[in-house]
């Protein structure tokens, strides 16, 4: 089933504990993917690492609460052995705060919860999956448990970011898990446009059986993310020459592309000569009409 939908969380785990996961959530996974070892890098209450032990899976469960830090720690090395698989349960939208709240007096640094902004969060969360796809055997399974959210009207998709992030071949299953006796929102929704977030995800990647080195995989994702951004910019000026008629000359596009793509630029400082290159690398898009003068390829 790709949807799961527990409103009773079971007796697993501790109740009390701020944004804790239905342990029938893990059985249901277990019972699908049928792992021998298991780790939770992120345990929180331990729910899911009482399930495993009932199920007779070797389980490891770590957390920022017991001294281990997910984006500092390796988990290979702290277990000390490989896993078939890790689901992590990150706090995201600053929705429970952890550190300084549900245990410990001070903030930690490294606690997701206090992730300055959502870049900050997606980057870090990004580390923690690495880190997972690093203690999984090759052939294993590693993921998330994690939800959209939105504030102030603005809409976050962790989820998204979290795909894209990661290798795409990688990616196995995407399931939606509902979430019950969600607050957020809840008060507001007779004024809301949009239903509020009732569902979280779990996505689930699948570590090659085949593994190159570690350097050679983390070049390969790096190459899927940089193929990414090319073609965006192919995108963004294509887009641009559209709305100039369909041809037009480079300082034309220049001034078009800063009036519409401001976030792309801000990351880029040598934004002019990318657009020069997207140009004149993609004659199946563009072509030259004349010096300075570009229009779309027919
Ligand atoms: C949503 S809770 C997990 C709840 C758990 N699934 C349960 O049912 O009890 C998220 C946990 O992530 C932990 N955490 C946050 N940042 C971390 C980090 N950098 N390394 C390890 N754990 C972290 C928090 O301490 C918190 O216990």
């Amino acid at each position: 089933m790709s949807i799961l939908s527990f409103p009773d969380r079971g007796p697993w785990g501790d109740s009390r504990w701020r944004g804790n996961c239905s342990g029938h959530i893990y059985r249901e996974l277990f019972e699908q993917l049928k792992p021998q070892s298991f780790c939770d890098p992120m345990v929180g209450s331990g729910t899911s690492i009482e399930v495993a032990q009932e199920m007779n899976i070797k389980a490891f469960g770590l957390d920022l609460h017991s001294g281990f830090d997910a984006l500092r720690d390796s988990i290979v090395e702290r277990i000390g052995q490989e896993v078939q698989l890790t689901i992590s349960h990150p706090p995201y939208g600053a929705q429970v705060i952890y550190s300084s709240n549900v245990w410990g007096s001070e903030p930690h640094p490294s606690d997701l919860s206090h992730a300055i902004d959502d870049n900050d969060f997606h980057e870090k969360l990004q580390v923690v999956m690495l880190n997972q796809r690093a203690a999984t055997v090759p052939g294993g399974i590693y993921g998330t448990i994690i939800g959209d959210w939105r504030r102030n009207g603005r809409y976050t998709s962790y989820q998204a970011e979290v795909i894209s992030r990661m290798p795409s071949d990688e990616l196995a299953a995407v399931l939606i898990k509902a979430q019950h006796n969600v607050m957020s929102e809840k008060k507001h929704y007779g004024r809301m446009k949009f239903p509020f977030i009732r569902h979280e995800y779990i996505l689930l990647f699948q570590k090659p059986k085949q593994v190159m080195s570690m350097l050679s995989d983390l070049a390969s994702m790096a190459r899927q993310q940089s193929a990414r951004l090319t073609s965006t910019w192919k995108a963004i000026v294509r887009t641009v020459l559209m709305s100039l008629g369909g041809s037009a000359c480079l300082a034309d596009i220049y001034a078009k592309v800063a009036e519409n793509a401001p976030d792309r630029l801000a990351a880029n400082p040598n934004w002019q000569a990318k657009i020069r290159q997207t140009l004149n690398s993609n004659d199946d898009y563009f072509a030259p009409v004349d010096r300075g003068i570009w229009k779309l390829a027919a």
